[in-house]
């Protein structure tokens, strides 16, 4: 059968693929750094050359910022279209000091890979590369029409994903889209995410006075910018740490009594959850438990400040400027442009006089929450039955995919979140890991969702 000749090639070529991945890994494609412009190239090229020499059809476009990668495998008529999307770009590696090694050296330890990028997103993107290459190589061809979409801009929200999927439609059109870019509830526990918060992030820049002052002949005499900065930060939550901007919850959907059902039948330990984080107490909104403040309800958080004196020591000083970056997380029925324009009434009305403030709209995104009874999402449940062993348990995560809302409004689809890594995997911080043994589980399920999506009435193929 051609399956288990599929599933003897990924025996077979365990240690290419790994091999193959820290090659891709060793490309440090930092997006948000443009020194590293060139690495995130050589990446998307890299990218481009693997789908090329298994046979698809791939292709680098340009866009004004970092290229995509797409690449489209031989027409199978009658069969259903999937189309993959991960994005080859990493986060910054700084802070590197908390590195065990260095983050663009990717290093086997306990059975994990450790480097910026093994698991968002280079090591969970592969997986389905691997997958494609075992049906083409082994397999007598691709089962479905498969699709890949694989972006470079992910990590700094860039609008040029949006723009090239809202301009070409037929091009990506498809009946399922596969995003592996999300994490599985525990070790032993695979998961369906079927609920991504959205986003909507700011930076608020207080001025004051001309120039720094001197903090005793000026202090108490004219408003300092960092006090301002204080104040505003600090109202937009409440003890209760619900947010206190007007009309933020007016759409915020209660959580259903079955979802919470849902969320209490999950293996969870706040206690554990809390050791494991070193902190002194669990706090967020109240009336509502860990996993439901997590994955369902809105959130809201700095996520720096500056202004003033940084150095060593003490600098008497009342500083001209201050800023902060913040975010909130958004639930669905939220949106970002809502959520923006109650914030900036929200700033208008709480900053103290003395001071002029500007706010920086950073990027957005929605909400998502996809349908768990449908045919693509059984077929994932026994794709990922097939990989892991054990059938997913279903759960709404607090990061932000902005293509999965895309991929829904402009192409009409739910997007299957097939997350393989896991809770402490250290994304976007010091010793980001991907266990190697859930890369390889990966494979294997996304070979079978190839397989099993085939059995599934075809959308059939464009002309
Ligand atoms: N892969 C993450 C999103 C994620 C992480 C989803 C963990 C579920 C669990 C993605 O690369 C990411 O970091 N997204 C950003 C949003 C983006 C607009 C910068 C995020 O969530 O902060
Ligand atoms: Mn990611
Ligand atoms: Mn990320």
């Amino acid at each position: 059968m051609a399956l288990d000749r599929v599933d003897a090639y990924l025996e077979a070529h365990r240690g290419a693929f790994e091999e193959q991945l820290k090659a891709l890994i060793r490309i440090p494609s930092v997006s948000a750094q443009p020194d590293h412009n060139a690495d995130t190239r050589r990446a998307a090229e890299f990218v481009r050359d693997d789908l090329a020499a298994m046979g698809l059809r791939a292709e680098l476009i340009e866009t004004p910022g970092h290229p995509l990668v797409f690449a489209e495998g031989p027409a199978v008529p009658g069969k259903p279209t999937v189309l993959v999307y991960g994005h080859y770009d990493v986060q910054p590696p700084e802070p590197l000091e908390p590195w065990l090694s260095p983050p663009f050296e990717p290093t086997v330890r306990d059975g994990n890979l450790y480097a910026r990028g093994a698991t968002d997103d280079k090591g969970q993107m592969f997986t389905h590369l691997k997958a494609a290459e075992a049906w083409l190589k082994a397999g007598g061809g691709l089962p479905v029409n498969v699709k890949f979409l694989i972006e470079g801009e992910e990590e700094v929200g860039g609008a040029n994903l949006e723009a090239y999927v809202a301009a070409n439609p037929d091009k990506l059109r498809c009946d399922y889209a596969v995003v592996s870019d999300t994490s599985q509830f525990a070790p032993g526990m695979p998961a369906i995410t079927y609920g991504l918060k959205g986003l909507a992030y700011f930076e608020v820049i207080v001025r004051g006075a001309k120039t720094d002052l001197h903090s005793g002949t000026f202090g108490g005499a004219v408003a300092n910018p960092l006090n301002a900065l204080a104040t505003i930060l600090a109202s937009l939550k409440g003890p209760d740490g619900r947010i206190q901007i007007a009309g933020f919850y007016d759409p915020v959907r209660p959580l259903a009594d079955w979802e919470r059902a849902e969320f209490a039948r999950l293996p969870f330990s706040e206690a554990e959850f809390q050791a494991s984080l070193g902190v002194t107490s669990l706090e967020g909104e109240a009336g509502y438990t860990t996993l439901e403040r997590k994955g369902a309800r809105p959130t809201c958080d700095v996520n720096g400040v500056y202004g003033g004196y940084q150095g060593p020591g003490p600098k008497t000083v009342l500083p001209c400027q201050a800023g902060a970056k913040l975010s909130f997380r958004l639930v669905p029925d939220q949106d970002p442009r809502t959520v923006s324009a109650q914030f900036h009434a929200h700033v208008r009305s709480v900053c103290p006089p003395g001071v002029t403030y500007e706010i920086i709209d950073h990027h957005g995104a929605p909400a998502v929450l996809v349908g768990v009874d449908s045919p693509g999402v059984r077929a994932a449940t026994r794709a990922v039955e097939a990989g892991f062993g054990k059938a997913p348990v279903f759960i709404r995560e607090g990061g932000s995919i902005p293509v999965v809302g895309l991929f829904k409004t402009k192409l009409g689809v739910d997007t299957l979140l097939l997350g393989w890594g896991q809770n402490d995997d250290n994304l976007h911080g010091p010793n980001e890991k991907f266990s190697l043994a859930d890369f390889h589980r990966g494979i294997k399920a996304s070979a079978h969702l190839l397989g099993e999506l085939a059995q599934q009435a075809g959308g059939g193929v464009e002309a």
